[in-house]
C-alpha cells in the first residue's frame, strides 16, 4: 500500500522543525514506517542546490527554477520510490514554501509557478499540509533568539515575511482539505495536543 505524504510549512521562526521529528515518532509509534526529509535539499544533489540558495544572491526565477529542480531530483529520487514502497513521508517544507516565499516574498507570478508545479508533481498532492502560522514581529523575535548567522531567506524584513505569512494563509483557505492551519503562538505542548487527532485521523 502506498505511503502518505505529509509536509510541514510556515514562516522561519514559527517552529516546525520542533515538530517534525515528533511526528515521524508518533507515526512510528502508530506503526508506519517513516522517511523525514526537507527542502530545498532531500538528496545529495538538492542538498548542494540548497547551500547556493541559501547564500547567494540571484535573480528571482533563478531561484524558483532551482527550488523545483532540487524537487525534481527529491521525487525522483526519495519521495515517490519511499511513498511507493509503503513508507510515510514527512517534509519539512514543499511546493507551498515557492507560492509562499518566491510568489508572496518575492513577488513571482503565482502562475509561473503553477505551470513548474504541474511540470515537476505530474500529479503529487501532499496527502496533509500543517501550516504552522504565527505573527510576523513574533517569528522574527524567535529567529534572532535562535539563528546567531541568519542565512538569505531570514534575513529578509518584516514585510517580506508579511507577504509570505499572506500566501500561506490564502492557501489554507482555498485547500482546505490538504491544508491546516496550526496556530504556532501556543506552547509546544498544546501543539502536540492538537496535532495528535489529525495524525490519528490520517492513520485511518
Ligand atoms: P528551512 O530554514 O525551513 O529549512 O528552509 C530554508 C529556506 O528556504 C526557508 O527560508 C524558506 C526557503 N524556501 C523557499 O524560499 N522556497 C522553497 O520552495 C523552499 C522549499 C524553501
Amino acid at each position: 500500500m502506498r505511503g502518505k505524504f505529509v509536509t510541514l510549512e510556515g514562516v522561519d521562526g514559527a517552529g516546525k522543525s520542533t515538530h517534525l521529528d515528533w511526528i515521524a515518532r508518533r507515526l512510528q509509534a502508530a506503526g508506519k514506517k517513516v522517511q523525514v526529509t526537507r527542502e530545498p535539499g532531500g538528496t545529495p544533489l538538492g542538498e548542494e542546490l540548497r547551500k547556493l540558495l541559501l547564500a547567494r544572491s540571484m535573480h528571482l526565477e533563478t531561484e524558483a527554477l532551482l527550488m523545483f529542480a532540487a524537487r525534481r531530483e527529491h521525487l525522483d529520487k526519495l519521495i515517490l520510490p519511499a511513498l511507493a514502497a509503503g513508507s510515510w513521508v514527512v517534509s519539512d517544507r514543499f511546493t507551498d514554501a515557492t507560492f509562499a516565499y518566491q510568489g508572496g516574498g518575492r513577488g513571482l507570478d503565482l502562475g509561473r509557478i503553477e505551470t513548474l508545479e504541474q511540470w515537476v508533481h505530474q500529479g503529487l498532492q501532499p496527502d496533509l499540509t500543517l501550516v504552522f502560522d504565527l505573527s510576523v514581529e513574533e517569528g522574527k523575535r524567535r529567529r534572532v533568539a535562535a539563528t546567531s548567522q541568519p542565512d538569505r531567506f531570514e534575513r529578509e524584513d518584516l514585510d517580506f515575511f508579511a507577504r509570505v505569512r499572506a500566501v500561506y494563509l490564502a492557501r489554507a483557505e482555498r485547500y482546505p482539505q490538504r491544508i491546516r492551519l496550526i496556530d504556532a503562538s501556543r506552547t509546544v505542548e498544546d501543539i502536540r495536543k492538537s496535532l495528535e487527532d489529525t495524525i490519528l485521523t490520517l492513520c485511518q
